[in-house]
């Protein structure tokens, strides 16, 4: 793998909210189970877990709760980032939690140090390992996840950061430009 390699690959990751009805293989999916646990953490203790959810009928109730927590949520939200959602066609349905033949729920072990942040570069790292196998997924954050923890029976201490539904892409999207302009400077601070 050359550098250029791994850029490209960052570049083509989008987000995918539709797929097709193809299934996830189990080649695939192992890979990118091997890749959640590869990433740095907190003191190493990978203070997170991950749940694959398949079956269609705790697919639907997930879905059901999503989408009665993010209903009050897009009622609720700053109208700057309604108008963002309004543009996009995002609003509380989410159809994807129901349409990608797999849900991988990540969940951060609140009683270790650094979870929060182990937990989201485990899910950085599982973005990756999904675009690698040509496949796609939605960093979905739902309003509320009390629920998750209800119907997959997990702890309290257990708090889900993120939903993936993980399918084959519906639709190819063009790949990303970097951005560096204001975000990256030398030595000090020279922005604004
Ligand atoms: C922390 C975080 C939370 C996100 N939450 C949602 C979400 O709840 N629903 C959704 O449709 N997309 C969500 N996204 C996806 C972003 O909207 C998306 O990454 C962004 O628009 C850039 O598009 P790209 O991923 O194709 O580069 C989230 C992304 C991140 C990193």
């Amino acid at each position: 793998m050359t550098p250029e390699d791994l850029l490209e690959l960052m570049s083509r990751r989008r987000t995918i909210r539709d797929f097709t009805d193809g299934e996830v293989s189990s080649e695939s999916l192992e890979r990118i189970m091997q890749a959640s646990t590869l990433c740095p953490s907190g003191a190493d203790k990978l203070p997170f877990i991950i749940i694959k959810v398949l079956d269609p009928d705790t697919r639907a109730k997930i879905r059901k709760a999503s989408e009665e927590a993010d209903r009050k949520f897009h009622e609720n939200c700053d109208p700057k980032l309604k108008k963002w959602f309004d543009a996009k066609g995002i609003d509380h349905k989410k159809e994807f939690l129901t349409k990608a033949p797999m849900l991988l729920i990540i969940a951060g072990d609140t009683r270790k140090p650094y979870w929060r942040e182990s937990t989201w570069l485990s899910i950085a790292y599982v973005l990756l390992a999904i675009e690698n196998e040509g496949l796609g997924t939605v960093t979905y954050t739902p309003s509320d996840t009390g629920f998750l923890n209800q119907l997959l029976d997990m702890p309290q201490y257990f708090k889900a950061e993120v939903i993936l539904p993980v399918g084959h892409p519906m639709e190819t999207l063009p790949n990303k430009k970097a951005r560096v302009a204001g975000k990256v400077f030398a030595e000090k601070y020279t922005g604004e």
